[in-house]
């Protein structure tokens, strides 16, 4: 068993022999955090808790006012804990606030009971990692008691044996017969005995998603959050903390991941003792909960990722959670079609022999799937109209004759949606105005000419629902893109009662969760993409529903290097859209190489291509047949080069036996042919490498030490797509 409990020191030991988490019981009942880092075989908790004298090392006992020592080396203002309770002498941040039937807000959590299990529960109505089988983690259920209140606060932790995760939540359950209010509902707290930490965090836009941020962790209180009701284009749920020398390959990393997809917060806090707590969950602000007697709340799941061989080793572990631990779709693992998406070719603009068209030339560039974007439904010939009416526009479309144009030529067929919004100019809307959020009476803010349709209604789920079925049962449909391009505003709903309004947002999560669901489970086959104007939801709790996400609306080749990078740090390649765009910056060589390191799909004209764009398309699309699946899709990604601080992007990712390997290499400004010797990563030292590069055999220390020659004179945004393959020595060519 990977948790043990020391009954004598009250000793919690979460371990997988590669990493440890320890925490013990003080003589209070406080849960006191010890250590989290590499393995250890054990701890001493004199020791390490020991912080000199301090006048918080007592406390007035209760039933005689008697001043005594807390035993233990409890420090009430400084000790490191599991979880703060909220109004007593911590002021490091809680991670739960509770406002009780006396109004107050002090909450005092001490420890009652706990339980060890092999495997790892589920969580109902929410996203979450899962187990393939039992034996893959343990878990550890711990319950603390409110000193005062009959409340009960839950954490849960579960640690993988093969990977190097935590996963947390944490339950509040209400055994009084009053009504609790609960304010602040955090997944998690992490207590780290120091600061001396570099954060990187996502930051960004639309079409600038996930762009680095790397700062030295300053004193005070650092949130990273979003407010927008989704996980947003201008943060992530995601941050590391990494030792100030980390790279790539070495220093320690520890990462924070949130499985959900609506506001967040990652709290990291710095006092003034240099110790770092770390607070993630759903972001309190408009966040109230109400638990009536026997209801409980289930936080969404957090995820501590930890590396001591640096920041390359903490995505590849998390690649391989969240494809296997997380995604759910038959397609995780299953090769995926190249993909024609008709939106940057024809926008709203089409018919259907306009579209019929497409797909015949889309063909020739090895189009497997084709997918029809916006504009198919209802009144839509433009973005002011008919979000909400998901039939199809029969004037305008013949979506049989499109299916069987596809059908003939071998090609699969997808189709766009967008469930979670409603156009005012729409039938939906006519019919149920109720169904948008805000108040009738207030001018009510458009993005995009759209309102958010409320999914924490369920009556406007069902209509949707409906209305989906309506079309995928009639359709022959294997895949559906899920849009969602404006954030959450107007935040009022007719349909809950005024005391409940403090839970909206997290209940329009819940509402489009349920709908994800659903259709999940009816339609297995189908391939889900999620996407929200680009990138603007691209987290945990969407992949846990569609194992592909659309990178960013930029299509910029260039662009894209710089957000393929720092996206990869948190999500598997295989999860990122990536299509070759018209833009007309680079060749179509250099936009299919790094269109490679992703889903691999087109987005143009393609009536517009010339021959030589067709054969230099092909080219990678042939590579795409023959190797991503196994090397990028399945298999280890090795970061080269950053973009962000050098002038080339280079990755490779490497097949899961170490046989082959896909290079990408691409340079921003020209640059002379100076030396330039790429030293390759993750490959076996002892074995026999042919490369496509100089259509040499090495041996895997010659890549790892020289490296491949990459000394030529290089133009603009030039780009090689180096294939490694196995050889048994070096004769065999
Ligand atoms: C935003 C998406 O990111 C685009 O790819 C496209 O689907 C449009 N929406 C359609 O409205």
């Amino acid at each position: 068993m990977a948790i043990s409990f020391d009954k004598k020191r009250k000793l919690f030991h979460l371990t997988n022999n590669k990493i440890s988490y320890y925490f013990f019981v003080n003589e209070k009942n406080i849960l006191q955090h010890l250590y989290f880092g590499s393995y250890l075989d054990d701890i001493n908790i004199e020791s390490i808790t020991n912080l000199g004298w301090d006048w918080s090392k007592t406390y007035l006992e209760k039933d005689t006012n008697i001043e005594k020592f807390y035993q233990d080396n409890y420090y009430s203002d400084r000790s490191l804990t599991e979880m703060a309770s909220h109004g007593v002498n911590d002021k490091k941040g809680a991670p739960i606030i509770i406002n009780h039937k006396d109004n107050s807000n002090l909450t005092d959590l001490r420890y009652k009971s706990h339980r060890i299990y092999q495997g790892k529960p589920r969580l109902s109505n929410l996203p979450h990692t899962f187990l393939n089988n039992d034996f893959e983690a343990d878990s550890l259920e711990i319950v603390l008691g409110d000193i005062k209140d009959d409340i009960e606060v839950i954490l849960t932790f579960t640690i993988f044996n093969n990977l190097n995760v935590i996963a947390r939540n944490t339950t509040i359950k209400n055994n009084s017969s009053d009504e609790i209010r609960v304010r602040r509902a955090y997944s998690l707290q992490l207590d780290l005995p120091h600061s001396n930490y570099d954060l990187y965090h996502f930051h960004g836009d639309w079409c600038l998603e996930r762009q680095i941020s790397k700062q030295r962790l300053a004193d005070g209180l650092k949130r990273i959050s979003s407010n927008f009701g989704r996980s947003s284009h201008e943060e992530n749920p995601f941050a590391i903390l990494a030792s100030p020398n980390a790279n790539e390959d070495e220093g320690e990393a520890i990462g924070f991941s949130f499985v959900y997809s609506g506001n967040f917060a990652i709290d990291v806090n710095v006092d003034k003792w240099k110790t770092t707590r770390v607070m993630m969950g759903i972001k309190d602000e408009d966040f109230e909960i109400v638990l009536g007697k026997d209801e409980s709340f289930v936080t969404p799941e957090g995820l501590i990722i930890y590396s001591n061989s640096g920041i390359g080793e903490l995505s590849r572990t998390l690649h391989d959670l969240i494809r296997n631990n997380l995604i759910r779709s038959k397609y995780v693992h299953a090769k995926r079609p190249i993909l024609f998406n008709s939106w940057e070719g024809c926008y709203f603009d089409f018919n259907t022999e306009v579209i019929c068209e497409y797909i015949k030339d889309a063909k020739k560039i090895g189009t497997e799937l084709f997918v029809l974007d916006d504009g198919w439904f209802g009144t839509r010939d433009d973005d002011t109209q008919a979000l909400g009416d998901w039939y199809i526009n029969k004037e305008k479309v013949d979506l049989n004759k499109i299916i069987k144009t596809c059908h003939d030529l071998d090609i699969k067929f997808g189709i766009w949606f967008e469930p979670e919004m409603i156009n005012p100019n729409s039938k939906l809307f006519k019919e149920h105005p109720e169904f948008a959020l805000g108040y009738k009476e207030m001018d009510r803010s458009l993005s995009r000419h759209q309102l958010v349709l409320d999914t924490s209604n369920k009556k406007a789920v069902d209509n949707i629902f409906e209305q989906m079925c309506e079309i995928l049962d009639n359709y022959d449909i294997d895949y559906v893109k899920w849009d969602h391009n404006r954030w959450i505003s107007d935040i009022y709903t007719y349909h809950l009662d005024h005391k409940y309004q403090g839970e909206i947002y997290h209940r329009l999560m819940l509402g489009s969760y349920d709908l994800m669901e659903r259709l999940c489970q009816r339609y297995p086959n189908i391939l889900f993409e999620g996407c929200a104007s680009g990138g603007g939801r691209f987290d945990l709790g969407i992949l846990y529903y569609a194992p592909q996400i659309w990178t960013s609306d930029e299509t910029d080749p260039v662009q894209r290097l710089f957000i393929q990078y720092s996206t990869s740090m948190a999500y598997p390649l295989s999860s990122m859209g990536a299509h070759v765009s018209k833009n007309p910056i680079t060749s179509y060589k250099t936009k299919a190489d790094i269109a490679l390191f992703g889903t691999y799909g087109y987005e143009f004209d393609p009536r517009k291509l010339t021959q030589k764009d067709i054969d230099e398309v092909n080219e990678v699309a042939d590579i795409y047949h023959k190797y991503h699946h196994e090397v990028i899709q399945n298999g280890d990604l090795y970061r080269l080069y950053s973009p962000y601080e050098t002038n080339y992007m280079s990755m490779m990712s490497v097949s899961k036996d170490k046989s082959k390997a896909l290079i990408l290499f691409a340079n921003i400004l020209k640059e002379n042919n100076r030396y330039r010797y790429l030293k390759l990563k993750g490959i076996d030292q002892d074995k026999y490498y042919w490369n496509s590069f100089d259509n040499k055999v090495h041996k895997g220390d010659y890549y790892l030490n020289v490296g491949l020659n990459l000394t030529r004179w290089l133009d603009e945004f030039t780009s090689f797509l180096i294939i490694l393959e196995e050889r048994e020595s070096y004769e065999e060519n």
